[in-house]
């Protein structure tokens, strides 16, 4: 399995819609919420104008009566001292004290109305009866502005009166006079403010405030908080009301009582006089934040509802993404699995045919050599034999690869094997390549075929020295490792990683798909035959677990094998039994079971050069037919595995077993078998295909019971010199 790179980053494509969809989820409201926010200003702002004209209104209309019924009693006034000389009046006082007194009484406004001679001496008032003649307004504003010019109707600060704390403003105007034009004296009508503030106070809500202002700014009446008789400032309206003199708005902080307020005046028509109504801007901010508040109370947790919808999904669409992105590379990986295990059954087919041909070439070729006189013939025929061992290796890794080599399984500990596998590695490696190990001291135990595995470290040692065309590092590591599905490798359970990592140019990523498969090398022709990672594959797979390989160009490449975890004890290490000496094996009958007739030729070749004498069948069924039939002295059977027919060699050895226990031993001959394996679990003796003289004779020594001294006897092994 190769750890195919697979992106696991998420399609921008994908993703960008759902993005959108939560970054709109908070800026749209944001907007709207904005905008509504922005309106209510206004509409608060609208409002609150709308108040005030409503208040002017009702003001303006109030003032303008107030003043015109003052206006309207001088002119009475007037009427009742028309023709009158100053003397005549003083002589008439009595009767127009009470006429003038009954004109001030139907005003409540009005305090007094005092009449005064042209040096400003008081003539008649409809308050005192006489009237006091030592008082002299000549020097007062009114007055002086009166007897300047004909102003109309004037309309004074407010003053005090000399007596106490009566607070008032007068309105003035001009006696008639003969002839018209001439200054006459004046009437002075003195005009209460409370009668003003009262109704203003009438008026007010909250902390409205209402006024009666003069052109300069000066008050002359106001509610709330018109502390009379303290020098007062004036009101902001002198500034602005230059601009627009008829109406109009200001904001502003009153100096009287320190609030901020927006206010509109006008002006009161015919007179120099504006109303005044302002509403504090306190209470407009409250209520624009009270809007504002129950807007986001409502609206606030319905926006994040969805913006946490949206953000949910976004997290969903990604995490099914990223299943998406593990799926794929599962399947990568089972599809590369399955095309590995294909090409396995085609090469192991192959090396099945290949093996069988070996087997005739090198049976061949050992019978001619020891019949062969001459020098040249026999450095021939060791040619023919170097090349038949050649291939024989590489029969070997095609079946490693495709699993059918019948593999030896041990419980071995890593680290025991540390130094031989070291000293292996480093002999097969050049000068300028370091090897290094890191193998932990509690590496488990794992049950694999040894010579597999050091097969396999081989061929990883001798790519990593090709990779490395100069100086360079090999590492060979090991660790635990507990694997849980799903993942990449499609493995379960408790694994010893063993990975050998080079430093050497890296495998392009092109490449790197197929580095696995049988054949595939990228080496010259003649430098590599492309099955060194089919074995290690084929290896690792056999065992139980996988190999995976990685790798970064320039970098390096690291190749592991996950081989699974055992808890046996660690198996002794018996040696291979030494190979016999030939000796003859005379008298022993072998029945030879086997469909290929080249090979029927080689082995029964070997087997009468050892001294038996042979049988032969072409198949499982014919053999069982003549072991029934038992015309044939048989005291041994050797047959090979996969033969045509449903009928096995294994089948063969298995009713032999059944029939004739231990006394009929059977050797099992295999080049290529799925079963190979389950003949050796079963106890049955194995001998791979190609073998020689030696590996029979071995094989041979191994089940043959040894005989008495009658001459039936089959030597017992020993070591070869
Ligand atoms: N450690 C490595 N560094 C770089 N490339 C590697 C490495 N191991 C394998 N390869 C690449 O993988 C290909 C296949 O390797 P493999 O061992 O199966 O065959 P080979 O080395 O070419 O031939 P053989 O091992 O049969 O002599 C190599 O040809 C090489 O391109
Ligand atoms: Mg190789």
């Amino acid at each position: 399995m190769t750890q195919v790179p697979v992106s696991p980053r998420p399609k921008l494509a994908f993703f960008w819609p759902l993005r959108l969809v939560a970054v709109l989820s908070l800026v749209g409201p944001a907007l709207i919420f904005s905008y509504n926010t922005w309106q209510n200003r206004q509409a608060i702002d609208a409002q609150a104008n709308e108040r005030i004209e409503r208040a002017l209104d009702v003001l303006q209309e109030h003032a303008l009566k107030a003043l015109q019924t003052v206006e309207r009693s001088i002119s009475e006034t007037n009427e009742v001292l028309r023709g009158l000389s100053d003397e005549a009046i003083r002589a008439r006082e009595a009767d127009l004290f009470l006429r003038i007194k009954r004109t001030q009484q139907a005003l409540p406004q009005i305090e007094a109305i005092r009449v005064f001679d042209a040096a400003g001496h008081a003539l008649v008032s409809s308050t005192t009866l006489p009237v006091v003649r030592d008082i002299d307004i000549s020097d007062s504003v009114h007055f002086q502005a009166q007897k300047n010019a004909d102003v109309g109707t004037h309309v004074s600060d407010v003053v005090s009166s000399d007596v106490g704390a009566l607070w008032f403003f007068i309105v003035s105007g001009r006696r008639a006079s003969e002839p018209v034009g001439q200054f006459n004296g004046i009437i002075g009508v003195t005009v209460m403010p409370e009668h003003f503030a009262e109704f203003y106070r009438k008026l007010t809500r909250g902390r409205d405030s209402f006024a009666l202002v003069k052109t300069d700014g000066t008050y002359l009446a106001r509610f709330p908080d018109l502390r009379l008789g303290e020098s007062l400032p004036r009101s902001e309206l002198a500034g602005v009301s230059r601009q627009t003199p008829e109406a109009g708005f200001y904001t502003a902080v009153s100096q009287l009582d320190a609030l901020e307020r927006r206010v509109g005046y006008r002006r009161v028509p015919g007179f120099d006089v504006y109303v005044e109504a302002g509403i504090e801007t306190a209470a407009l901010t409250d209520e624009f934040w009270r809007r504002f508040l129950t807007e986001l109370a409502v609206g606030l947790p319905i926006v994040l509802l969805v913006f946490g919808l949206a953000v949910y999904a976004l997290r969903r669409a990604e995490r099914f993404q990223e299943e998406t992105a593990r799926r794929e590379m599962a399947e990568a990986a089972l599809k590369q699995a399955q095309r590995l295990e294909a090409i396995g059954q085609l090469t192991g087919g192959v090396a099945h045919d290949f093996n069988n041909l070996l087997m005739i070439v090198n049976g061949s070729a050992a019978r001619l050599k020891r019949y062969a006189t001459d020098e040249r013939s026999r450095v021939a025929l060791e040619a023919i034999q170097t090349a038949v061992k050649r291939g024989v290796s590489l029969t070997r890794q095609l079946l490693s690869f495709s699993r059918r080599q019948t593999h030896e399984a041990k419980v071995i500990d890593l680290k025991s094997r540390l130094a031989a596998i070291q000293e292996m590695l480093q002999s097969s490696l050049r000068g300028d390549i370091t090897v290094e190990t890191q193998i932990p001291h509690d590496v488990w135990h794992t049950k694999i075929d040894l010579s597999e595995f050091e097969l396999a470290l081989l061929n990883l040692a001798v790519n990593a020295r090709d990779a490395m065309t100069s100086a360079g590092r090999l590492i060979i590591a090991a660790r635990n490792v507990v694997l849980a599905k799903p993942n990449p490798l499609e493995l379960d359970g408790e694994f010893v990683a063993v990975s050998v990592q080079d430093t050497g140019e890296g495998i392009a990523p092109d490449v790197l798909a197929h580095v696995f498969e049988p054949f595939f090398t990228t080496k010259e022709v003649g430098k590599g035959t492309g099955l060194g990672l089919s074995q290690v594959y084929g290896f690792a797979r056999q065992a139980g677990g996988t190999a995976t390989v990685s790798s970064e160009l320039e970098k390096g490449t690291i190749v592991t094998l996950y081989l699974p975890r055992s808890t046996e004890p660690v198996e002794e290490d018996i040696s291979a039994a030494p190979r016999g000496a030939r000796a003859s094996q005379r008298d022993v009958a072998v029945l030879l079971v086997e469909d290929n007739l080249d090979v029927v030729k080689v082995t029964q070749g070997f087997l009468e050069d050892l001294g038996c004498t042979v049988t032969t069948a072409h198949d499982a069924p014919t053999a069982l037919s003549m072991l029934r039939a038992r015309r044939e002295r048989v005291d041994l059977v050797l047959t090979d595995i996969v033969m045509p027919g449903s009928f096995s060699g294994l089948d063969l050895a298995r009713w032999i077993k059944q029939e004739y226990g231990n006394t009929l031993p059977v050797i099992l001959a295999s080049g290529y078998s799925e079963n190979a394996q389950a003949a050796a679990n079963e106890g049955f003796t194995i001998l791979r295909k190609p073998y020689d003289i030696m590996d029979l004779q071995e094989a041979l020594t191994n089940v043959m019971p040894a005989r008495s001294e009658t001459g039936r006897v089959v030597p017992l092994p020993h070591r070869a010199t």
